[in-house]
């Protein structure tokens, strides 16, 4: 192995580490070594990710005595439903998996999502190992055990909290992801130095030409810290009845943003990325920040390549956001920042503020 950091996930006897690195695929197999109970291995992934790394993490498998099938879905948001989840239940039952049989998600947030959940709820939850091959998947959507499908009404209305048993996250998959995809993932990335690093949010300021030349040594950083804070944010409040709500920093509008373009026009970052401006102008509206760390973000989401603003119908915009599940008795629940590297949980019951708000990232 020729580099790798481990950040451990403490949640008892769910706990797991995050192996972060480079070169790490033909180690697989090593890495799970005991830790699981069986040796039937069903991979979950889709056809591109299959044709560049399936080979390499099924021999390291084998290698290390694993029985192993690959079953693929297609790539997209749009794989992450019921009716996939029904397919991979069938391959399931079609190679006789048992209860300590193995599903291993190799993907981005999509796979590992609903790989995830086939996992959680197939004979009532097989182990999990999620291997992320997207800067989102591996700072952010293989850690915590989030695993979902989506309803025609909205993104991960169905799902569970079901935490992985491993997570490997190997920074040189990253160098064959498409730009757009890179620069998705660092919105998520920016979230993290924006709701709790400072120091993460100035990193990817000067090292920005660094990352998305996916120099591995700045990736195995901003993948390691980000993992960090995500741990220690899931440890305590797995299930997030608190404070992991801080996680959720520009999503009530980006999730609206993704559902009302129709899965299709935005990334998960794309959206999340106009989320946190709307987030952050709200705070400043609400004197809890400086207009000049605003003015940071968008300067800093500009040079990444992220949109900051929409043209998404007003209307449209927020009938969604009332399908959200950030929702309650009429009241939006919102993150807010009090400057870069801090946050707080606020709440909105007059929609005006908001639209304002909104309005200021009009592309119109
Ligand atoms: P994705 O899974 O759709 O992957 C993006 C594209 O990149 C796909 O076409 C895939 O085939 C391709 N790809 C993946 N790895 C590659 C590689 N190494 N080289 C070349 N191509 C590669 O998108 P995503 O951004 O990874 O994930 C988005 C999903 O994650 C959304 O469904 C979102 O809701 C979910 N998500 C979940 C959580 C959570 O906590 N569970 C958090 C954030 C996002
Ligand atoms: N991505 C938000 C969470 O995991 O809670």
């Amino acid at each position: 192995m020729d580099t790798a950091a481990r950040v451990p996930v403490a949640l008892g006897s769910r706990s797991y580490e995050i192996v972060v690195g480079s070169g790490l695929l033909k180690h697989v197999g090593d890495l799970c070594g005991d830790l699981l109970p069986g040796r039937r291995v069903m991979i979950v992934t889709n056809p591109a990710v299959n044709r560049l790394y399936g080979t390499t993490v099924s021999n390291s498998l084998r290698r290390a005595g694993f029985q192993v099938a690959t079953t693929e879905i297609p790539a997209g948001e749009r794989a992450k439903s019921l009716r996939h989840a029904a397919g991979l239940y069938r391959a399931f039952l079609d190679n006789r998996m048992d209860r300590r049989s193995v599903v291993v998600a190799l993907g981005g947030g999509v796979i590992g999502d609903l790989a995830g959940y086939a996992a959680a709820t197939f004979l009532r939850g097989v182990p999990l190992v999620q291997i992320p091959t997207t800067l989102l998947a591996q700072v952010d959507s293989s850690v915590g055990g989030k695993v979902a499908v989506n309803l025609p009404e909205g993104k991960n209305l169905v799902g569970a909290f079901y935490q992985p048993s491993l997570v490997v996250a190997d920074v040189r998959t990253l160098q064959s992801l498409p730009p757009r995809q890179m620069r998705g993932g660092l919105a998520e990335v920016v979230k993290y130095g924006m709701i709790a690093d400072r120091e993460l949010f100035t990193y990817v300021e000067t090292y920005l030409d660094a990352i998305l030349r996916a120099e591995e040594e700045s990736l195995t950083y901003l993948v390691t810290r980000s993992c960090a804070i995500k741990a220690q944010v899931v440890e305590e409040d797995e299930r997030e009845e608190g404070m992991r709500a801080i996680l959720n920093f520009g999503h009530t509008v980006g999730h609206a943003l993704e559902t009302g373009a129709g899965y299709r026009k935005l990334l998960h970052g794309e959206a999340i990325a106009v989320g946190m401006v709307v987030a952050t102008k709200l705070s400043v509206d609400r004197g809890l920040c400086e207009q000049r760390d605003l003015d940071r973000l968008r300067t800093l989401l500009i040079r990444i390549g992220l949109p900051v603003e929409t043209s998404l119908d007003m209307k449209r915009l927020m009938r969604t956001i009332g399908y959200d599940k950030k929702v309650r008795n009429r009241m939006i629940y919102v993150v807010l920042t009090k400057g870069i590297g801090h946050v707080t949980l606020a709440e909105i019951s007059d929609l005006g503020e908001l639209r304002a708000a909104v309005r200021t990232t009009r592309s119109t």
